[in-house]
């Protein structure tokens, strides 16, 4: 069992208030994302899809006369500093093991380089699984972030999330031979 679940997270009003912003439909594609991801670059589900879920919990509205100013944001935005501090916070807070914590933070601070100056990152699989898993939501003109999904779906398909880490984090605590018949 985890000390913190993606169903503790999204129901957090720190969560839902940022993800107004960035986009919940997103957020929550994302997560699905991790979680398929998770598997190829054999690296935690469990911090996967929590690094996943809260990465864009660090965005500013760069609203100008009513409109979203791309120019704007391009120059001054610093979304996954912003968010890989909000998300340690939560985290903390709710009862995260501290290193998870850290881990799942710094996997949000380096999701994207689009505030970083021109280096080359040598990322950690799992901070690759989240940037990629962002990358495969991603459209045109930040499309994305506008996606809608009403309340009662996003929560049941975060909480099958859960079912789905929980299931297979259990079955990894069974002996090998009763993994293979869970299969
Ligand atoms: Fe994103």
């Amino acid at each position: 069992m985890r000390n913190v679940t993606l169903t503790d997270l999204f129901q957090h009003p720190i969560t839902q208030k940022y993800l107004q912003r960035s986009g919940v439909a997103h957020a929550i594609e994302v997560t699905n994302h991790a979680f398929h991801l998770a598997f190829k670059y054999n690296v935690s589900v469990d911090l996967a899809t929590k690094a996943a879920l809260l990465h864009d919990i660090g965005h500013y509205e760069w609203y100008r006369q009513g409109k979203w100013d791309y120019e704007l944001y391009r120059k001054n935005d610093i979304h996954a500093i912003k968010g890989a501090e909000r998300a340690h916070k939560l985290l903390i807070r709710l009862g995260e093991n501290p290193q998870n914590a850290k881990v799942i933070s710094v996997a949000i601070l380096l999701h994207t380089d689009s505030y970083l100056p021109e280096i080359d990152i040598n990322r950690s699989p799992l901070q690759k699984v989240v940037k990629l898993a962002d990358e495969m939501d991603e459209e045109q003109a930040g499309k994305h972030h506008y996606k809608q999904i009403d309340k009662v779906t996003a929560l049941e398909k975060i909480q099958h999330l859960d079912e789905l880490v929980e299931r297979y984090l259990s079955k990894q605590q069974l002996p090998l031979d009763n993994q293979e018949k869970l299969m």
